[in-house]
């Protein structure tokens, strides 16, 4: 199968303002990688070579980047710190990238589209930069293995709590194959509660057929008035795709809201074997701290107290 990566990351990032007015939310760090380097390592690590970028005018330092910067190479080997750029510039050697500019910000669905001059009959594996995941086997990777066998569109999908449904795109069930594969019968975006058909929740990983570019064309505004992706890969089943969906073996984490982007820090750093034990200490102090001050508004609490209705 030939496939190409799609990374939308020409949003304005609102959730992160004022920081994101001059920086992109995808540069914001995880811990020493800003959190698209992730994704970008997820990609060539599940074997993609082509990624095209949907970005914006004023989101360039995504470009930089992912090019070469020959005076600070250079200036790190004569000091012996060339490790510094290591990861980076092994992706930089391994991918192509192409960046093309969103000029109006429609929506998740129209940022796709804008992707459709550097595809023939590639597929698109599309990766959602908020959502990292920490895998064996890496996501897209896992989806392109079901997309290869199951000649078929794939989404990632994960079980949330009922009351986050109206947070996602959430899948009808029209088969379950495994525990962790579904055929989808259809996909609403962010139902309401009761209206959920599952709570099983659209990830930010997909593998979907060059169809989806036709299907994306001449959608209306849906939920939140953008266009959305999940309206476009609804058309595609309607025209008579078959679209998968499966359960991503692995953890992932939420970096696009401010309190989960601090959690993936706290989680990747507890993991890092430079930081893990500075953030241990500091983590089992904040606890005794939490559990002094938890104590001290207990013990200020009027004893005997008599409560009136
Ligand atoms: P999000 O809604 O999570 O990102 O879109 P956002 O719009 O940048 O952030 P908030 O909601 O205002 O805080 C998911 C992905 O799609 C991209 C975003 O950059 C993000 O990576 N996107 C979204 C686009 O490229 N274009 C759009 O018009 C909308």
């Amino acid at each position: 199968m030939k496939i190409k990566a799609i990374i939308p990351a020409a949003g304005f990032g609102t959730r992160f303002l004022p920081t994101t007015k001059a920086v992109p939310k995808e540069l914001l760090p995880i811990i020493d990688k800003p959190a698209i380097q992730y994704i970008v390592e997820e990609g060539v690590n599940s074997g993609i070579k082509d990624f095209v970028i949907i970005t914006n005018k004023y989101k360039k330092a995504i470009e930089d980047h992912f090019d070469k910067f020959l005076e600070l190479s250079n200036a790190l080997k004569n000091n012996n710190k060339e490790i510094l750029l290591q990861d980076i510039d092994k992706v930089i050697e391994k991918a192509k990238f192409l960046f093309i500019k969103q000029h109006e910000q429609l929506g998740l669905g129209h940022a796709i589209s804008m992707a459709r001059p550097a595809f023939s009959d590639e597929h698109l594996a599309i990766f959602l930069p908020d959502d990292i995941f920490s895998c064996q086997t890496p996501a897209m990777s896992q989806l392109i293995k079901v997309a290869i066998q199951e000649k078929c569109n794939v989404i990632a999908v994960q079980e949330v709590p009922k009351e986050d449904v109206s947070r996602y795109g959430i899948i009808d069930v029209r088969r379950q194959f495994t525990p962790n594969l579904f055929q989808v019968k259809d996909l609403v975006e962010k139902p309401a509660r009761n209206a959920a058909p599952s709570n099983l929740a659209i990830v930010g990983r997909y593998v979907l057929s060059p169809g989806i570019f036709e299907s994306l064309e001449d959608l209306q505004a849906g939920s939140g008035g953008e266009i959305q992706l999940t309206d476009g890969i609804q058309n595609l089943l309607f025209s008579g795709e078959k679209v998968f969906a499966y359960k991503i073996q692995g953890e992932r984490f939420d970096a696009g809201t401010i309190v989960g982007w601090l959690k993936t820090n706290i989680e990747f750093a507890l993991k890092h074997p430079k930081y893990s034990q500075e953030i241990q200490r500091l983590l089992s102090n904040l606890d005794r701290d939490l559990l002094i001050m938890q104590g001290k508004a207990e013990a200020l609490k009027p004893k005997n107290q008599k409560l009136f209705f």
